[in-house]
């Protein structure tokens, strides 16, 4: 199991901050889907990537293929990333808050009565949309300075309606513009991307059906279903310094099954 205590060493690109030159990039939910692409895309360019997830499993076997250092963790309690954050560097210079998903997927209590059950599926894709990103980035925002990129990853189903979890996303997209304003005079800027439907992540937890995956490749303009390549690249150009006057902006990556003018 790696921890937060032993990460620094357990890692294989901990040690490879050799220049001021090197960029450190925190991917959270990086060991899956698309935290994972992402995660590569930035350790392909040269940057010291930490990826951070719950399950040490697909965290272990993501660093070792792509070059970066696994820190275990939830991130939806103070707890936990209080103790993440303890294993991360003194200086970030990019976060991705990519931690997330659909909580409905892994079901609703047996038993519970519709008022108690109501109140565990909303707060549960709000801590795993809202809280993971809100409270990582309290915990960082200190160790960020002029240059710094925050991307945040939302969802086509905040704008399209999707019950809690579309909710969740929505409130991410507000509070990116309210976090843009506050650190933007520090040099930081703060961007969402929202994916449409995104194949291979662990989003479905295997519940995509043929009949919705086409029904939602049939929505788009592309013809096709989105990659977690299509996402990383989007990320990483808001993480660029050519993206230095965009901020506060939600930046859809969905084929056009949704038109966010
Ligand atoms: N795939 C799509 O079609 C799609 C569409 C729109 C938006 N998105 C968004 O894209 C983001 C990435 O999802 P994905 O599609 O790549 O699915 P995924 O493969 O399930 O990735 C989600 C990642 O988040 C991590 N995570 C979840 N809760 C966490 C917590 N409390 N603390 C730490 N890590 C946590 C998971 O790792 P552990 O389980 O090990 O913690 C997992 O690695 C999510 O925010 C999702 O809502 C996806």
């Amino acid at each position: 199991m790696t921890t937060p205590d032993d990460t620094m060493t357990s890692g294989t690109s901990g040690t490879s901050r050799t220049s001021g030159t090197v960029r450190t990039v925190v991917v959270t939910g990086g060991g899956t889907g698309i935290g994972r692409a992402t995660a590569a895309a930035f350790a392909a360019g040269g940057a010291d990537v930490y990826i951070v997830g719950r399950r040490a499993g697909p965290l272990q076997e993501t660093a070792a293929a792509i070059a970066a250092t696994p820190v275990a963790g939830d991130l939806a309690t103070p707890d936990g990333v209080a103790a993440v954050v303890a294993a991360l560097p003194e200086q970030i210079d990019v976060l991705v808050n990519n931690a997330g998903g659909n909580t409905d997927f892994d079901g609703v209590p047996d038993g519970a009565d519709e008022l108690t059950a109501t109140a565990d599926v909303w707060n549960r894709n709000w801590a795993a949309n809202v809280l993971t990103a809100v409270l990582t980035t309290t915990a960082l925002r200190p160790r960020m300075g002029a240059g710094g990129r925050i991307v945040n990853v939302g969802s086509i189903a905040s704008p399209r309606g999707a019950g809690s979890y579309g909710a969740a996303k929505a409130a991410l997209e507000s509070w990116t513009v309210s976090l843009a304003a506050d650190v933007g005079r520090d040099g930081i800027t703060v961007n969402l991307v929202a994916p449409g439907l995104i194949v291979d992540t662990e989003f479905f937890r295997g519940r995509l059906s043929d009949e919705r995956r086409m029904r939602l490749v049939a929505a788009t303009a592309t013809g096709r279903a989105g990659t977690p390549d299509d996402v990383a690249s989007v990320i990483a150009f808001l993480a660029s310094p050519g993206a230095a006057h965009i901020t506060a902006q939600v930046v859809h990556v969905n084929g056009g099954a949704h038109s966010g003018r």
